[in-house]
């Protein structure tokens, strides 16, 4: 029979009792400058560009990220399972890879899902969440310090897909970084070397926890991004609705088609919208002709090898690496030590 003292006491995960010690502060921080202008800009160059081009961020505005949201429950979108499924499975190991946790940032924390499922068993003194809109986070965070009233808790507001600087006071005691989901695979290998580069910079004497999409058969890899319902089409095709907000473009979703496909030679799924018929666009003091066929490129996803990820995250500055992959071998979690 169990020891009642083994047992899980529920006090860490439940509110104070009325009259205990109220909950600290949640902390909510925008730190990435809305420079609407800047953002305009780089949208209509990535237009006008011979080949149309946006960056993969623009698909997250308040009905992209619900979108996504439903993605990750799709049965042909394999990432988000198999990864909390290697996590779960490996818990106490990775947990005692990593050691111990002063701060504990979760890049990209969203609906912070992940990470409270990670909390438990790492015990961290701090949580930082961070997330391009710091308005998505509020509600998410909210909870987390409702669940675990003596966890100091602080959401970041942060566009880190050119650069990732954190305020160097927010990260206390021994650093762990927490990049699941394999968001890596937005950059390309180079840009992400550089970025793999950054987080070992402020993660020294700690170290990454990073999810990671591996090389498989197209059979499974296109349906995860060209799904049965329509919900990854929906996603894609919302990023127009979001242009039209950002730029004052009159793009018609129903004139675009969602396209995606395994691109073997580069290692990455790539996401495009095509335009049904000739057409064009305009926004104030400018147009773009698209012909019929032509396309938007709007988010590739790189797919990587044990290996090559391996390599890259030594390139990057990593000392040892572990990884956890589950029994198909379709994702891998490493822990990088900085
Ligand atoms: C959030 C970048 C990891 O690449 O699988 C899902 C985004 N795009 N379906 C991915 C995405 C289409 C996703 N990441």
């Amino acid at each position: 029979m169990e020891h009642p003292a083994l047992k899980p006491t529920a006090s860490s995960v439940s509110s104070p009792a009325p009259g205990s010690a109220v909950d600290a502060p949640l902390r909510l921080v925008q730190v990435h400058r809305d420079d609407a202008e800047l953002t305009r800009q780089e949208l209509i160059d990535g237009l006008a560009a011979a080949q149309a081009t946006t960056s993969p961020k623009f698909l997250y505005d308040a009905l992209g990220s619900r979108l996504f949201e439903a993605i990750t429950e799709l049965p042909e979108y394999y990432p988000t399972r198999t990864e909390a499924a290697i996590l779960s499975a490996n818990a106490l190991a990775i947990a005692q890879a990593i050691g111990e946790v002063g701060t504990l940032v979760d890049l990209g924390a969203g609906n912070c899902a992940k990470a409270l499922r990670l909390i438990p068993s790492l015990r961290p003194a701090r949580y930082v969440a961070v997330d391009i809109s710091v308005g998505f986070l509020e509600q998410a965070l909210t909870d987390v310090q409702h669940r675990h009233p003596t966890l100091s808790v602080t959401g970041v507001g942060l566009d880190f897909s050119s650069a990732l600087a954190l305020p160097p006071d927010m990260v206390q005691g021994r650093p762990v970084f927490f990049y699941p989901g394999s968001s890596i695979g937005n950059f390309t290998p180079e840009q992400a070397e550089l970025f793999l580069a950054s987080v070992r910079r402020q993660s020294i004497g700690g170290g990454l926890l990073i999810g990671v999409d591996l090389i498989k058969g197209v059979e499974w890899l296109e349906p995860a991004y060209d799904d049965a319902l329509g919900v990854t089409a929906a996603f894609n095709l919302n990023l127009l609705r979001h242009l039209n907000r950002l730029i004052g473009s009159d793009f018609d979703p129903r004139d675009w088609r969602h396209v995606a496909f395994f691109n073997p030679e580069a290692s990455r799924i790539e996401m495009h919208l095509e335009a049904r018929r000739a057409l064009r666009v305009r926004w104030p003091e400018g147009e773009r002709r698209f012909e019929a066929g032509e396309r938007l490129h709007t988010e590739n996803s790189y797919k990587y090898s044990v290996e090559r990820f391996a390599a890259l995250l030594q390139s990057a500055g990593f000392a040892r690496t572990r990884c956890w992959v589950d029994a198909q071998g379709w994702f891998a979690v490493f822990w990088a030590q900085a």
